[in-house]
């Protein structure tokens, strides 16, 4: 089973609360999921292997680190992922971005395909997937088990919120995905959305209902 970890950090946490704020609005919403998304982007590469390299400072030359091997992959599900990519982008501005597109229908829930482009060599690269809500996992699901099919060995799953069924259903599908999340909601309402989640994700990003 994968690990689930939830990002803690107080500035997370403030601004979350401002995100699912009802009253805030499309230029506010897209500014703070911005800087949530460069937070999270710090605290998810916590893990990154280093190499040791011989640098030359003004002074002498020393032994000093870098990250190891190549940069990672972001893959945002459209389209409400790609509010986050630019704050993860800000830290790590070499990481290729691939992109799912994929949309839940309204009335069965299930995610339906219709955009795929993928850096060529996904299979030597962490895959970050992020999409800000992780409802039923329906559309997580579907977007890993498209890049596994294309060769993608290792992957993250990063969201803003999270219900019980969605961290579920990832997890049973997919136990070698870790998932990191702000927040934990308590269920789906009968539309699938997520109580009290935020809302349409892509709607307040975007503007558009
Ligand atoms: C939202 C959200 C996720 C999905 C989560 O996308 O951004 O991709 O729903 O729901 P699930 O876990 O039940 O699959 P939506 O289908 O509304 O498309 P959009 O991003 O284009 O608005
Ligand atoms: N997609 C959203 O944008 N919000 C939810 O609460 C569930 C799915």
């Amino acid at each position: 089973m994968g690990n689930l970890y939830i990002f803690d950090h107080p500035l997370i946490q403030h601004k979350l609360t401002y995100i699912r704020d009802k009253q805030t609005g499309t230029k506010e919403f897209r500014e703070l999921v911005d800087e949530v998304s460069l937070l999270m982007a710090y605290e998810i590469t916590r893990d990154l292997p280093l190499q040791e390299v011989e640098v030359e400072t003004p002074v002498t030359t020393c032994k000093s680190k870098v990250i190891a091997g190549k940069k990672l992959g972001l893959i945002p599900i459209l389209r409400a992922g790609i509010g986050m990519v630019d704050g993860f982008l800000s830290l790590i501005p070499s990481a290729k971005v691939g992109h799912v597109g994929l949309y839940r229908d309204p009335e069965t829930l299930q995610p339906v395909e219709y955009y795929l482009k993928l850096p060529s060599d996904i299979q030597d690269r962490v895959l970050i997937v992020i999409d800000p809500m992780l409802a039923t996992g329906g559309s997580a699901e579907a977007a890993i088990t498209a890049l596994k099919k294309r060769g993608a060995r290792q992957m993250k799953l990063m969201c803003l919120i999270a219900a019980p069924e969605g961290i579920e259903k990832v997890r049973a599908e997919h136990p070698d995905v870790d998932i990191y999340v702000a927040a934990i909601d308590q269920q789906l309402d009968e539309h699938g959305y997520i109580v009290p989640g935020l809302g349409d994700a892509g709607d307040r990003l975007f503007g558009t209902k």
